[in-house]
């Protein structure tokens, strides 16, 4: 019994309590991880399958005795303060934002190097390329190597470049292996849908959950900006393709269907089986047009994503219509 344990592969899992660190736990699990989660908080939606969850702030240095070791063979790190739209591009968050997420980014790098961790994969986004790539909606360019010169639309991006930056350091001076995504728009149950964090995704079926039948729902400037959208089980793969792999630049991990806005309200209006009115409102946009260029993963990892549009957004509006429904008739779950 006690070879089987030391046998085991040792991961953890740095916001194992936020929407995508929770979907990794399930999948490390499933290929016999062993697993320890790290996060502010609990998973809210479901049981976390971890071998063990330690609540605790990543923003402080004293946590990381209790969480790494050089027994660790693999650390994820997905904590950071973010969250959609609504949450980063209304300047309100900035100074919380690139403290919380610098901080924690430069306590595990040293962290790793302190405890003789040999691999960390970090969680960058493609909010870090050039705003000046992504002004035409129907054309940006997401290529992974036009990311200089900098030029990011948020400081949620500017903070991201420069901890992509932190990790090759360390790779290039303490010889560690980092493995870095550049994630883009990732959706599905179980991720924030309610609160001023969420993503369109889960904040079009929210709304449109929400909404009678022949009522009307809101949505943030004119929809024709585009964006693209990947379902989590599909980013979770790409994940373990690349940590396994001896890719060392950092990748985009999204799809390349590109939708605007008004599609996207339009399709999961359609899975909804409602007509809506649709009503343009201002609000933080962001870029004009995003989409994941997978020239460099398709080559690198022979990784392209499977789970068509539809179909994702079919499961996740099931599960945003149970949430809405539950909160209708639990008096005890907070509002949005
Ligand atoms: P999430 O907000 O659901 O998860 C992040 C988790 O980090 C949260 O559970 C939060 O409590 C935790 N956290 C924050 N500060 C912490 C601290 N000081 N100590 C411990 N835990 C802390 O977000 P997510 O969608 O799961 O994103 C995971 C990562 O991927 C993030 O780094 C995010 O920036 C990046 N990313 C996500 C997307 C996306 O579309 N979801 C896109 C680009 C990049
Ligand atoms: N959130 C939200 N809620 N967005 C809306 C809404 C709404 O009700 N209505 C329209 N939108 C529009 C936004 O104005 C924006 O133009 C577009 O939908 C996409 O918004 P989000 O999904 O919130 O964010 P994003 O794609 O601009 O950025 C997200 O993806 C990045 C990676 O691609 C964020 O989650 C970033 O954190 C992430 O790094």
């Amino acid at each position: 019994m006690k070879a089987e344990t030391e046998t085991l592969k040792r991961a953890v899992v740095c916001g194992a309590g936020g929407f995508i660190g929770h979907h990794l736990v399930n999948r490390l699990k499933s290929e016999g991880f062993w697993v320890l989660g790290v996060d502010l908080k609990y998973p809210e939606f479901s049981h976390s399958v971890a071998d063990s969850f330690i609540v605790g702030d990543l923003r402080d240095p004293s946590l990381y005795d209790k969480l790494l070791s050089s027994e660790i063979d693999h650390v994820y790190q997905l904590a950071a303060d973010m969250g959609g739209a609504g949450y980063l591009f209304t300047g309100d968050n900035d100074a919380d934002v690139m403290h919380n997420s610098a901080l924690i980014n430069l306590n595990v790098l040293q962290a790793c190097v302190q405890h003789g961790v040999q691999r960390v994969f970090y969680s960058s986004s493609a909010c870090v390329y050039p705003t000046y790539n992504q002004l035409d909606p129907d054309n940006p360019n997401c290529k992974e190597a036009t990311v200089y010169p900098a030029e990011p639309d948020s400081e949620y991006g500017w903070e991201k470049l420069f901890a992509e930056r932190l990790y090759e350091s360390f790779s290039r001076n303490y010889g560690l292996e980092t493995r870095v995504a550049r994630f883009h728009n990732i959706y599905g149950p179980e991720g924030t849908w309610c609160g001023g964090k969420e993503k369109a995704p889960a904040a079009l079926c929210r709304k449109i959950a929400a909404a009678m039948n022949g009522g009307a729902i809101e949505i943030w400037g004119d929809g024709r900006q585009t964006r693209s959208f990947l379902y989590v089980a599909e980013c979770v793969e790409a994940v373990r393709r690349l940590m396994e792999s001896d890719c060392r630049e950092p990748v985009n991990v999204g799809s390349d269907r590109m939708i605007s806005i008004n599609e996207l309200a339009a399709t999961v209006m359609r899975i909804s089986g409602k007509t809506l009115k649709i009503n343009r409102i201002d609000g933080p946009q962001g870029v004009r047009g995003r989409n994941s260029d997978n020239t460099l993963i398709e080559a690198r990892l022979g990784w392209r994503p499977g789970t068509d549009l539809e179909a994702g957004l079919r499961s996740t509006y099931a599960w945003i219509l149970d949430q809405v429904t539950q909160q209708l008739t639990n008096p005890e779950m907070p509002s949005c």
